[in-house]
């Protein structure tokens, strides 16, 4: 099994988002899946330019001869495809929609997807609510799961209340982070071994690691020390 994994966070391995995203990717490797990983930080990726040259005078060439002709292959290859990223504003970061827009030429040849693959979302947010990924999953399905597409929406690991992980990596809250990036592991090997990622696992690993309250009064504290920082 192929695995094409795009990580759009400007932190890479440091962010939020890669504490959900390598475990998932080892639980694939350990399963037997052949997985490349790349990140929209260190990729030279520019938007679409929208001329349709893609489709009506190069069909199924793109003019903009940067990264993404790294990509074309890895994408016409790959059996799953994982799509990380943080919310920002309600969507996916900026260099990873580039990314997205400029599969157009791959589109036009019916090549993503020629065979049938399976899509991925892996996402962490801000915000203590899951409905902070409903805009995200609205787009994950319209895209990947069309009745006339060749694609399979099989799951989302989305995580929210992301900012509180690492801080509770070092108190005595440990134990329960580190249960979701156990379950982000089996979701990996699920995935490679079953086809799809189970219900109760995607369940696990966006489940509550503090009550709302607790969440928003912590970050409250936080803010009011950097001000009290500002002002001295
Ligand atoms: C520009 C920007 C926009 C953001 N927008 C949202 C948002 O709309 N909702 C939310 O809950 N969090 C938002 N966040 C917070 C991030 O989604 C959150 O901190 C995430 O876990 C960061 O992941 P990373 O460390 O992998 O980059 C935003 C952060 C930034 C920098």
């Amino acid at each position: 099994m192929k695995v094409l994994a795009i990580n759009g966070s400007p932190h890479m391995d440091e962010g939020n988002t890669a504490i959900i995203l390598n475990p998932f990717l080892e639980g694939m490797r350990e399963a037997g899946a052949n997985v490349d990983l790349f990140y929209t930080r260190k990729l030279n990726i520019g938007p679409c330019n929208g001329d349709m040259s893609c489709w009506f005078k190069n069909p199924g060439e793109c003019g903009q001869k940067d990264d993404m002709q790294i990509l074309y292959p890895k994408f016409r290859d790959a059996d799953v495809i994982v799509y990380a990223t943080p919310v920002y504003y309600a969507g996916v970061t900026g260099p990873l929609k580039n990314l997205m827009d400029r599969q157009l030429p791959l589109h036009m040849l019916g090549e993503l997807g020629a065979k049938r693959q399976k899509i991925v979302l892996v996402s962490t947010c801000g915000a203590w609510e899951m409905s902070m990924f409903e805009p995200l999953l609205v787009q994950m399905k319209a895209l990947y799961t069309r009745s006339d597409g060749n694609s399979d929406f099989v799951g989302a690991l989305l995580r929210p209340g992301a900012d509180g992980m690492r801080e509770m990596m070092k108190t005595k809250g440990r134990g329960l982070v580190e249960g979701i990036l156990q379950a982000a592991k089996e979701a990996g090997r699920e995935l490679v071994k079953e086809g799809k990622i189970s219900e109760e696992i995607q369940k696990q690993v966006s489940r509550e690691l503090m009550p709302r309250d607790a969440y928003y009064e912590a970050a409250k504290e936080m803010f009011e020390q950097i001000k009290k920082s500002m002002k001295e």
